[in-house]
């Protein structure tokens, strides 16, 4: 049953999957965004002045701020977070503490103003970097300290832990999911899918870390939307972690490139560089679980979210480090 009439709070409902998510919720709820400001997709929104929606400035760390966007408030979506291997290595233990002590924040804000589902945004990292059809009972990894990488992991599954925590000892409805690869339109942060095509339709050289051999499941964004939505609606996804992505959009990063390519009649140069930290060779999620108790079933073929992606951002005309 599609979600109407309630207040719902959107931490990071600012970034990429935050403002997609917002859109779909913003016609029949009251939204209010809650974000710093770190990254900002709102702006490609055309969201602006919606009666809807409000939007607050502010930070997860401020435990105040949350607890007063929170108020009155029947669900809350905690998406804020340092995210992207690039931006955690450059500040690992402000991603530490953002993941960690964000998610205390918003989840103590969650018991104290009685709200009534919580649903935390993991990462399909805490399989660490050979994920085979992976299933959420199956064990998580944990990177080796002194790998900044890994700070994102460590932090989100005890983000997870902690989750869970408040949903067994204070009976908040949780629900927490772990996105696989996203992307689409309206991504502002630096994703492989977003700098290959924006370099693509430059005709500049799209530079690849690596031999090119990594695989993925790329998830376009409006399943991973349609899949948070569920996980928003549903009794049944109370108290669970849930994989969402698309497992039927597998490829290699240098044949993802090729492509990208293809679709938006580049004739860029494709490079390989050394990469300079521990990557994830291989990520293809199960989604049984998703499939199961949501119903979640993606839409979107990688060929056909390849086309969307093109077309907007050849639209926009954005930078890659837009
Ligand atoms: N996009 C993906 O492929 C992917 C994959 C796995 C997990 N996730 C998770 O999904 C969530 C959303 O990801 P996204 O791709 O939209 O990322 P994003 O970076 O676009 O959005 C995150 C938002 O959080 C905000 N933020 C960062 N620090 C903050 C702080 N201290 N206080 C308040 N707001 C803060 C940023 O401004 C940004 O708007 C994140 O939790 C991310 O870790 C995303």
């Amino acid at each position: 049953m599609a979600i109407e009439g309630k207040r719902i709070v959107l931490t990071g409902g600012a970034g990429f999957i935050g403002s997609q998510l917002a859109k779909r919720l913003v016609e029949k709820n009251e939204v209010v965004i809650y974000d710093n400001g770190h990254r900002n997709a709102l702006k490609h929104a055309s969201l602006e002045n919606h009666a809807n929606l409000t939007v607050i400035w502010g930070d997860v760390l401020d435990r105040e701020a949350v607890s007063k966007a929170i108020a009155g408030s029947h669900i809350v979506v905690h998406l804020a977070a340092i995210a992207g291997v690039d931006m955690v290595m450059s500040m690992p233990s402000h991603c530490m503490r953002v993941n960690l002590f964000g998610t205390l924040n918003v989840l103590d804000a969650c018991v104290e103003h009685k709200v009534s589902r919580m649903v935390d945004f993991s990462t399909s990292e805490v399989f660490g970097s050979y994920v085979y059809k992976a299933e959420e009972h199956t064990a998580t990894q944990l990177g080796e300290v002194g790998e900044s990488r890994w700070t994102y992991a460590v932090s989100k599954l005890a983000a997870e832990h902690m989750t869970y925590s408040y949903h067994k000892e204070h009976g908040i409805q949780t629900v927490t999911i772990r996105p696989f690869n996203v992307y689409g339109p309206q991504q502002v942060g630096i994703g492989a899918i977003h700098v290959f095509v924006v370099r693509a339709l430059k005709g500049k050289e799209i530079l690849i870390h690596g031999d090119g051999n990594q695989i993925r499941s790329w998830c376009y964004v409006d399943d991973m939307v349609a899949g948070a939505l569920l996980c928003l609606e549903k009794e049944e996804a109370v108290g669970h972690v849930f994989n969402i992505g698309n497992p039927r959009a597998t490829i290699t990063t240098a044949h993802l490139a090729e492509q990208i390519k293809r679709l938006s009649a580049s004739d860029s140069p494709v490079v390989f560089d050394e990469i300079g930290y521990p990557d994830v060779e291989l990520r293809i999620p199960s989604i049984k679980k998703a499939q199961n108790i949501l119903g979640y079933r993606p839409q979107v073929d990688l060929e056909e979210g390849l086309l969307r992606t093109i077309e907007w951002y050849r639209r926009i005309g954005m930078e890659e480090d837009d």
